[in-house]
């Protein structure tokens, strides 16, 4: 049986003013009416034959995730909360060393991802069920379509089994120059972030590449406090685990790694500008929720928030109203929101 690994620990910055640290783009409803993390979970639910799911998160989060859970019918989680956020790699590790036996063979994936059609990633997963077994590292690859700078690249090798490659190199967020590159030359997926691995072979890649994340992450369980469904590592212990994410500690290191490519309506829902393309658009390009009168308005997302907005003839533009913030831009410039965060925090 797979087990579901579930990583809920992110902050989804450029997702601002809707996303927040208290409040982060997994736990929003953005694409529908349930949340990211809740599509997330019924994505493996145990009617399709997965283990009750393993999810890692911000401690600070734990209520809001139980009654999100508990409002799509999933009572049997175990919920790993951490004191503080020591990236994907630790996360993962915790993950690991928690799932219920050594070879248990966990699907970790990120709570704030679309998948559209859900059969072709389930066939997916199936393809890379034998080599997972047989101890290698898989990952979901994704066509690349642009010279994105925010995902890993995955240049793939000869055929390992019925839709599954050896992985020749992994490139973690490269830069401009070198995506384009990439892409110029072909035979490159974007990695999704979605992973098939057995829990073993993932503390064994740690314990070579990593080791200083792995031995913090197996003293904090150690000394972790557990209470029904709820684990929670020491936070002492936790906060020595180097802050990596999973791509450059194992994925860039590792050797036997291997690629699915899968074609699944991905996204990852990185930008406004990304949900206005995936999001249902009315006739004139519009894609709009709440209080919102357009009137000679086109290609533009808005979010309306509590409060009534008008909007009289613009194009273009994302128009996202929280709580007391308003964000208004082109679109196109939404990689960029990150710097209203840094700004606010004083920092830009
Ligand atoms: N528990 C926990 N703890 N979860 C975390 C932490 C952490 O410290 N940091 C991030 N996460 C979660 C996020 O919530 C998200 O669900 C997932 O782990 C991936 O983290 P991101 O921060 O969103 O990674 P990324 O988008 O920059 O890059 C990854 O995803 C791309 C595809 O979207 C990489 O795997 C890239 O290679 C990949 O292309
Ligand atoms: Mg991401």
């Amino acid at each position: 049986m797979i087990q579901p690994l579930i990583l809920s620990g992110g902050s989804g910055t450029r997702l601002w003013p809707m996303s927040r640290p208290e409040k982060p783009k997994q736990l929003l409803s953005l694409t529908q009416a349930e949340t990211m993390l809740q599509l997330t979970v019924r994505r493996v639910d145990p009617q399709m034959g997965f283990a009750p799911p393993i999810l890692v998160a911000n401690a600070q989060h734990a209520d809001m995730i139980t009654a999100q859970l508990a409002h799509v019918g999933v009572d049997d989680a175990t919920l790993i909360l951490e004191p503080v956020a020591r990236n994907t790699a630790a996360a993962i590790a915790l993950g690991a060393l928690a799932a219920p036996s050594k070879d248990s063979l966990l699907l970790v994936m990120p709570s704030d991802h679309v998948i559209a059609d859900l059969p072709a990633f389930h066939q997916a997963v199936e393809r890379a069920r034998a080599l997972a077994i047989a101890g290698w590292l898989v990952t979901f690859g994704i066509e690349a379509e642009t010279a994105e700078t925010g995902y890993g690249y995955i240049r793939m090798a000869h055929v390992l089994s019925p839709g599954v490659r050896a992985v020749e190199h992994f490139v973690e967020k490269p830069d401009l120059a070198r995506a384009t590159a990439m892409l110029a030359e072909g035979g490159y997926c974007w990695n999704a972030g979605i992973f098939l691995f057995r829990a073993d072979m993932y503390l064994d890649q740690l314990r070579e590449h990593a080791p200083a994340i792995l031995a913090a992450a197996g003293e904090a369980m150690r000394q972790a406090q557990r209470q029904a469904g709820r684990i929670l590592p020491d936070s002492a212990a936790f906060a020595h685990a180097p802050s990596q994410s999973v791509d450059y500690a194992i994925m860039e290191q590792a050797k036997a790694v291997a690629c699915a490519p899968v074609r699944c309506g991905w996204s990852d829902v990185g930008s406004w500008d990304m949900l206005h393309q995936i999001s249902a658009s009315d006739t004139a390009g519009n894609s709009i929720q709440g209080n919102v009168l357009a009137i000679d308005t086109q290609n533009c997302l808005i979010r309306g928030g509590e409060i009534n907005v008008a909007l009289l003839g613009i194009s273009d533009l994302i128009v996202v109203v929280h709580a007391n913030d308003l964000l208004i831009m082109p679109r196109g410039q939404s990689q960029n929101v990150r710097q209203i965060i840094d700004r606010l925090a004083g920092n830009g």
